[in-house]
């Protein structure tokens, strides 16, 4: 296995694997160490089943079922991403995020395979928080070392969501689920398992306040961090072609899908999984 770093800062190309082959246990060691190292791993040229992703996915933990937006029978765990060609709406993950942070138990991860893409455009854009930690004032880090923040969901987040009608896939999402609408509190920092790096927990799309703030008395800090948090210093630009494979740290990373492709089709499967759990990450 080969490992190219794509930014100093976070993200890598690993080549030299088959994972349509079964995945031996060295391997294993050497994807979750390159992933704990990089926080994005793109794997090029995979070609994946939905039978592959599903064992794929399941070196890193257990596939779980995206409540917004759920697959089909018999893999409710895969969510089918899909852009038309002719779609002037917005785009699914069209915004910094990290993947259903508003659940009670929020997946550790996500594992995306390009099916169809672009000629151009429709990359993704990624963001290690933990150098968004790293770079944090001392005084922003000693307000949210032992603060939580209220996360909430309704798909597409919060109050800001975009009426029904400028959304991707609208027939896709599950809309006006009330356990979507309760805030659910994450420490705002979380500290990696195993390489003990900690990285800010928080995302414009589902971070509605501090704890034991108001939403106003909240709004200028939160709105600092997430300019802090998608610093171009801190991000990569992760360029797609057909077949690749990409898995991602969701606790140590915030991504973006970029809407600049009107006129051509792009089609992705996802699926997010538990491996760690945030508490693993707050012990
Ligand atoms: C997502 O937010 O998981 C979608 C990312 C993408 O389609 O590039």
């Amino acid at each position: 296995m080969h490992v190219t770093p794509i930014t100093g800062s976070i993200g890598a190309h690993v080549t030299g694997v088959n994972l349509r082959e079964p995945i031996s246990p060295e391997l294993k060691a050497d994807l979750r160490a390159a992933l704990d190292q990089y926080l994005v791993l793109a794997i090029p040229d995979q070609h994946l089943e939905a039978h592959h992703q599903m064992d794929f996915c399941r070196v890193f933990g257990i596939p779980i079922v995206n409540p917004y937006a759920p697959g089909q029978d018999p893999q409710p765990e895969l969510t089918h991403i899909i852009k038309e060609a002719n779609d002037r709406a917005g785009v699914f993950g069209g915004g910094w995020h990290t993947d259903l942070s508003f659940l009670e138990t929020p997946p550790s991860g996500s594992i995306l395979c390009a099916l169809e893409v672009p000629p151009f455009g429709g990359d993704t854009l990624f963001s290690n928080q933990q150098a968004a930690w790293d770079a944090l004032s001392a005084p922003l880090r000693e307000l949210l070392i032992e603060r939580k923040i209220a996360h909430v969901g309704k798909p597409y987040g919060i109050k800001w969501a975009p009426p029904l009608e400028e959304q991707s896939m609208r027939g896709a999402s599950r809309r006006n689920d009330p356990d979507a609408d309760r805030e659910r509190l994450h420490p705002a920092v979380l500290t990696h398992p195993v390489t003990k790096r900690r990285s800010l927990y928080l995302n414009p799309t589902y971070a509605l306040r501090l704890e034991d703030m108001s939403e106003t008395d909240s709004r200028p800090i939160l709105d600092a961090l997430f300019q802090h948090t998608t610093l171009p210093e801190f991000c990569c630009r992760l360029r797609w072609s057909r077949g690749m494979v990409t898995i991602w740290d969701n606790f140590s990373t915030q991504h973006y899908a970029v809407n600049d492709y009107f006129g051509y089709r792009r089609e992705m499967r996802r699926v997010s999984f538990s491996g760690y759990s945030i508490q693993q990450y707050t012990s």
